[in-house]
């Protein structure tokens, strides 16, 4: 087991290892002021860890209430958002009371933006159950819904008080859940670790867990000391996302974020490589790598549609956008570049 603490603006623990579900009630305690709390879930994850997760909670003395909403990206939208802050009303949760996120990123981000507004904020936990969530969006106090204009359009950075990385829920994942966050996991290595990359090429991630999801946990904690709220290095996490948030909004969200993550990632290394700011055995790295953990290294979408559609990504800044590039093995810098210009990099990437 391992304990991983984040000092932000609001100090907690992120912690990795196996069968954490079962002390869930005793570590609540001694995060939470209040006994009253609500379980948010989907309709993947509660029929498999939701009594587990209340069990531990009564035992500790809590009362526990269960909010589950339909699986899947078309739930983070702002009828679901309003639904749980109206549930938690109508529950008479109070500002001494707390959320808990039981699954994947989609339930991390929409607990967290509740929590983050119900009452002007409450107090909550994330337990992720996808390895996606485990190493990027459970950690780092990123919360959000989607609006019809764009993925993730509002949302708070609000720090939780508690994270539970209980690995035992990742032996069981589907092969493509999983997979999905491999993309986030080579991310890592590309941004800012040869290290983790050379790890990846011996040995699948899934054989490494507790390696895998620590390295990017401690990783994101470095980043998110530094710029808790994204003005500067933490912008360096979103190597592919760009693109990627084009291609799954081209796809109407049918394409998960971390196959869109993939290709983005390959899209702006190819493209990196024809501008000469990176070696081209980087992007053959990357590429195996990609392959080897079953994601996909190409997208379908035109130049155009993903220079569209990238324009409404948050990272534009009026007439510019900060574009995550690699520059070598294991390292990448962030490039600002005139929104125009954006059209040439998506058609360079889009190259074999
Ligand atoms: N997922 C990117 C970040 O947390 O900044």
């Amino acid at each position: 087991m391992r304990t991983i603490h984040i000092a932000a603006s609001r100090e907690y623990d992120v912690v990795i290892g196996r069968g954490l579900l079962r002390d869930l009630g005793a570590r609540a305690k001694d995060v939470l002021r209040g006994r009253s709390v609500a379980v948010v879930s989907d309709s993947n994850v509660a029929p498999l860890y939701m009594d587990a997760a209340l069990e531990s909670l009564y035992a500790a003395g809590f009362t526990a209430e269960r909010f589950v909403f339909p699986a899947g990206e078309a739930s983070k939208c702002g009828s679901t958002y309003l639904a749980l802050l109206n549930f938690l009303a109508e529950k008479k949760l109070t500002r001494a009371d707390a959320l808990i996120a039981l699954g994947g990123g989609v339930v991390g981000d929409l607990t967290g933006f509740a929590a983050a507004t119900y009452l002007r904020g409450v107090d909550f936990i994330q337990i992720p159950t996808t390895l996606l969530a485990c190493v990027d969006s459970s950690v780092g106090g990123k919360t959000a819904i989607d609006l019809p204009a764009g993925k993730n359009l509002a949302g708070a950075f609000y720090q939780p008080n508690l994270v539970l990385c209980d690995l035992d829920a990742l032996d069981t994942l589907p092969p493509e859940i999983f997979a999905d966050g491999c993309a986030e996991v080579i991310k890592y290595g590309m941004l800012g670790s040869a290290e983790l990359l050379d790890r990846l090429r011996e040995r699948h991630a899934r054989e490494q867990l507790e390696y895998v999801v620590s390295k990017c946990v401690e990783m994101k904690r470095d980043v998110v000391e530094g710029d808790e709220f994204d003005t500067g290095r933490r912008q360096l996490l979103n190597l592919g996302h760009t693109f990627a948030h084009a291609i799954e909004a081209s796809s109407d969200y049918t394409i998960p974020h971390g196959r869109a993550v993939a290709m983005g990632m390959r899209l702006i290394t190819r493209a990196a490589v024809a501008k000469k700011l990176c070696p081209e055995e980087c992007l053959r790295a990357l590429e195996k790598l990609l392959t080897a953990h079953g994601l996909p290294i190409r997208t379908e979408c035109s130049a155009e549609t993903l220079a569209a559609l990238a324009l409404s990504d948050k990272k534009r800044k009026g007439g510019t956008i900060t574009l995550v590039v690699p520059a070598r093995y294991g390292e990448s810098e962030l490039r600002t570049v005139p929104v125009g210009e954006l059209i040439d990099w998506a058609k360079e990437g889009l190259k074999a």
